[in-house]
């Protein structure tokens, strides 16, 4: 037959697909969440999430040791504090769970990278990542106070701070109150595009974090919007956000492309609990091969535009990487 085109000619044999590929990804660009809670000697597995626990201080150090030796380069710290108040005061309070985890772990851990979560769903009473006014939360009241937990934060040892709060103008507040004490080298990571979404799910229930009443519509963002994302994204670049997040992951791969495409700063991506609940669920269960989902969800997410992907399965995809499975 006369076909000189043929696609299938660069895909004979894996040294010619290797060469040909146009996604390559590196463990250095995994960042995996981790979540901390007080107490001594606790590693309580999250029923949701098999093999993610939350772990008291002293665990949690012996757990950053698995990450390092996974190959992993960054962590994303949660934490969850024993006491809860309506307006979140636990989540600045320099001895704060996050604030001590971070002081021991930069200490015993030097060279792992530490990039905090700043919000106040898992510190204020009600479960709403800000300050409420009647069923409302207050979005330029609340700017204070993440602002201030950024701040704490920052002089624990964070070497990154990554609002997830959603109010208008944080990016603005957190940068600003950074600079007045002499951070201005703390980059911002935004979680600028976060829906609202039922695969944080899991997530609540490991935080402790979900709303009391009501939801959280009034501030993450509708579904069903695409330009909305844009103007998102915008937005915290010109307010300062050195790179931006677009949350969950794989539901949303047109929106990471098309905000990876519009902005001049690098994007992130959370591959959130939900998602990781699924593919264990179908896993334990028979119906998928782990290993090999796990690797094609990722370079799915890389290959829509990501520089970083935040994900639950960051040790296993060092693993895969150097043992060339994906690359
Ligand atoms: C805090 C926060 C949430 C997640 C990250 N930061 C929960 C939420 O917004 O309800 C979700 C992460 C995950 O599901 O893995 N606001």
């Amino acid at each position: 037959m006369e076909l000189t085109k043929r696609p299938r000619r660069l895909r004979m044999n894996q040294t010619l697909r290797s060469m040909v590929r146009e996604t390559r990804i590196s463990a250095d660009a995994l960042v995996y969440p981790m979540f901390v809670e007080e107490g001594s000697g606790k590693k309580e597995p999250i029923e949701a999430m098999p093999g993610q626990y939350r772990y008291s201080i002293d665990t949690f150090l012996e757990a950053l040791q698995e990450v390092e030796d996974a190959g992993v380069r960054s962590i994303l710290l949660f934490g969850i504090p024993d006491t809860k108040d309506a307006c979140g005061s636990s989540a600045y309070d320099p001895n704060g769970i996050v604030q001590r985890a971070l002081r021991a772990a930069k200490e015993a851990h030097p060279n792992l990278y530490y990039i905090t979560d700043v919000c106040l769903c898992e510190y204020t009473s009600h479960g709403h990542c800000g300050i409420l006014h009647g069923q409302q939360v207050d979005n330029d009241e609340t700017l204070e106070v993440l602002a201030k937990t950024a701040l704490s934060h920052v002089e624990a040892g964070a070497d990154m701070v990554a609002p997830s709060d959603m109010m208008d103008g944080r990016v603005a507040a957190i940068r600003k109150m950074l600079d007045d004490h002499g951070h201005q080298d703390v980059p911002i990571m935004s979680y600028a595009v976060k829906y609202s979404s039922a695969f944080y799910g899991p997530f609540r229930e490991a935080a402790g974090s979900a709303p009391s009443f009501g939801d959280r519509k009034s501030y993450q963002m509708d579904f069903h919007n695409r330009r909305e994302a844009l103007r998102e994204a915008a937005l915290d670049v010109e307010e300062g956000a050195d790179i931006i997040m677009v949350k969950p992951g794989l539901p949303y791969l047109d929106i990471l492309r098309e905000v990876t495409d519009a902005v001049d700063v690098p994007t992130a991506t959370y591959c959130v609990s939900g998602e990781y609940a699924m593919i264990k669920a179908a896993a334990a269960a028979g119906y998928v091969d782990e290993a090999a989902i796990v690797c094609e969800s990722a370079v799915a997410l890389f290959r829509a535009g990501a520089s970083i992907l935040i994900t639950y399965f960051a040790k296993e995809l060092a693993g895969y990487l150097a043992e060339g499975r994906i690359g």
